[in-house]
Order: C-alpha cells, then structure tokens, then sequence
C-alpha cells in the first residue's frame, strides 16, 4: 500500500504544516496517565521542525465536547516551547500566525469543541486547510472516522502522512498475510465492532481465542448462567465461528460472588454472579498454543480492565511475550496490561489505535488513509 509519507519532503522551511495529532490519551485530573501515544507523534514534530517548518498542531481529547487539551499543552511543552491557542481563527490567532518563525510549534485547543469537525463540515475544512501549506496525519488513530481534520483537510492542500502512520500501515499490514500458526485474540466488549475482523480472520487464523464480555455471549449460547455479567448490546449470529472448532473460550472465570471474588468454570456461574476476568487454568491452556505461534494478532482485555480484574489479561500479556511469535497488540486496556508490566519488548507491535486498528485490519484501508492516497491523485 503506497501512502505519500512526509519524509519524502524535505524543503519545508518556512512552510506552514498543520498536523492533526492523536491526542486523545488517558487524564487523571490535568495529568496524563499513559503518554504512549503522545511519545509516538514527537518524531513527526522533530522532523518537521528540523526542516524548518511552522508547526501547527490539532487533535482532540475524550468524549466531552469541552474537554481541553491543556494537560497535552503542558506535556508538549516539557519537550519544547509551544503556544498553546484557543481558536483556529480570529485576531490573536491571526496575528500570532504571522509572527510565528521556522521551528515554532502551535497547539491549537481540542478541535471536537466545534461540532462541525465531527460532521465533517466543508467549510470547516477549508478554514482548517487556509491556515496550512501542507497536512500532515499524525492521528492514524482517528482516522476511522471521517472528520473535517481527517478527510476533508486533505482534499484542499497537499497532504502526507506522518512518520508514526505510515509504520502503523506497515506493521498492521504484516497481519494480513500472517505466518501460520496464526493466533487471533479478541476480548473486551461489543461482539459487534469486532465482528469485522472475526469474519475477515475465521479462514486465515488456526486459532481464536475470545475472552472478556465477548465470552459471555458465547456462554449464553451455551445455554450457561452469566448472572449479571456484561453482554455485547448488539449480539451477533456466531454460529458459524463456533462451527470453526479453532474456538478458545475460558476454560474457569473469576466471578464476583456476593462480597466474595472466586474462580469457578462457566457451567457453575449463579444467577447473581458477574463474570469478570478468566481464570488461571485458561492463561495455562493458553500457553502451548502462544509458544507455538508464528504470528499473534491481539485487541481488547480478557477481564473487565476498569474494574481491576486484571490478572487474566496480565497473565496473557505474559504468555505472549514469552512466545517467539510475530506479536501485533493494540487497544487501550490491552496497552494498559503491557504498561503495568512493563512487557513492550516482549511484543513486535505495539498499535496506538483500538477502533482504527480494528477497522483497518476487517477494511485494508480507513477514511483517513484513501483521503491521503486520493489527495495525491488529483
Ligand atoms: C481513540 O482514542 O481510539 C481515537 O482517538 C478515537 O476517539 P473517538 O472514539 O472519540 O473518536
């Protein structure tokens, strides 16, 4: 897959280059919690200021349309000087624009604070793209979605990808022509936004292990007691996965029982149980089957992550980096477990997206990259 990549240009002294960022990371209060992503786009600026550009930074934070990127600005400023403004247009941004000097980096405030960038308005675009001599994708983890700083950017200015995207595309693209035997892993929630990739890998994986609430829904097929366990809100029709035989469910749960948490075997889950996690027999009939894999594909925790049922996930995260196997993770708890145990040399890939990761691995491509690839066509 051939995308126009930003190292490719080197006369950018002077230039303006706008560059939608993945800023969206977890906050505890005005900190940031985990700056994985935020580590990953400062190649990107460094090239870019090193070439002499004027960089102009965008992105967005949370779900809160009034979320700010202040705790980002704080971040970014601790690795050099950046003006942080609060609009993308009117006079302070207008006259800051024109004193701004090769090398200097502006971060303008969280983009989802005016709605058309979420619908991806035409002018909303174009007025992003007047303040640039170029765009710059620096957020393959947004770029499932077709925003105005995704896709529509792009089709008013000559537009590349960051340094981070472009080894995004790379690595996600190894997965699918995968050495076999080739593991799928698939946990946390809502069978139906990973459903995609079960459908695209149910021919090409040897095994898919399916742990977290996605386990849960195969219970119930099973005709198992879940108790008030989560469910996905829109099931899907797994027959045909299930029909595969190359399904790994977990083998015992970790079941939160009155005040008590105790592990039991899916068949002996009461009606007021909450299955958080799997158990240990499952991460030890994991383990033969990582340590014989030549690939593993992994997205979403096998436990409930936010509510601290950890050690099936964290038990994973060991197994697969133990194995020798080509290893691909992605997805924000999933992260969270590498994190904790400080395991990111055990793995090959580290993906910064979760959605984006999905979709590109179910569709080969995302709104965000056919927006590049169409702008060098015209
Ligand atoms: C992510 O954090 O995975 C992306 O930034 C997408 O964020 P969104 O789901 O709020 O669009």
């Amino acid at each position: 897959m051939t995308i126009p990549s930003i190292e490719t240009v080197f006369n950018l002294s002077g230039k303006r280059v706008l560059v939608r960022c993945s800023f969206n990371v977890p906050l505890l209060g005005k900190d940031v919690v985990d700056d994985f992503r935020l580590k990953k786009i400062l190649p990107t600026i460094q090239l870019l200021r090193d070439r002499g550009a004027k960089v102009l930074l965008m992105g967005h934070i949370g779900r809160d349309p009034v979320a700010t990127l202040a705790p980002i600005n704080d971040y970014l400023n601790k690795q050099f000087p950046v003006t942080f403004l609060k609009s993308f247009k009117g006079e302070e941004t207008t006259s800051y624009l024109k004193t701004m000097r090769d090398g200097d980096v502006v971060l303008f405030e969280n983009l989802r604070r005016d709605p058309r960038e979420a619908a991806n308005d035409s002018e909303f675009a174009k007025e992003l793209a007047s303040l640039a001599d170029i765009y710059v994708n620096e957020a393959f983890t947004v770029s499932h979605r077709e925003h105005a700083s995704i896709v529509g950017v792009a089709k008013h200015v000559p537009s590349y990808a960051g340094i981070r995207f472009s080894e995004e595309v790379a690595a996600l693209s190894k997965t699918l022509d995968p050495e076999s035997p080739f593991v799928l892993v698939l946990g946390g929630a809502k069978f139906d936004t990973k459903w995609p990739l079960i459908q695209k890998f149910i021919d090409i994986a040897d095994q898919i292990v399916i742990g977290g609430a996605l386990a849960n829904d195969i219970f119930v097929k099973q005709g198992f007691e879940v108790g008030t366990s989560l469910l996905s809100e829109n099931p899907v029709d797994m027959d045909e996965l299930l029909m595969t035989g190359k399904v790994h469910i977990p083998k015992d749960v970790v079941v939160r029982r009155g005040g008590q948490i105790l592990t039991t075997t899916p068949d002996k889950v009461l009606q007021n149980d909450y299955i958080g996690d799997a158990g240990p027999e499952t991460i030890k009939e994991l383990a033969p089957i990582m340590s014989k894999a030549k690939t593993i594909l992994w997205n979403g925790p096998l436990g409930n992550y936010e509510e601290k049922f950890k050690e099936g996930t964290l038990g994973l995260a060991r197994i697969i980096s133990e194995s020798d196997a080509v290893s691909v993770v992605g997805g924000g708890d999933t992260l969270a477990a590498i994190q904790e145990l400080d395991l990111h040399n055990g793995f090959t890939f580290i993906s910064t997206g979760g959605g984006a990761m999905l979709q590109f691995l179910a569709d080969e491509t995302l709104p965000g990259i056919r927006a590049l690839q169409d702008n060098h066509l015209t």
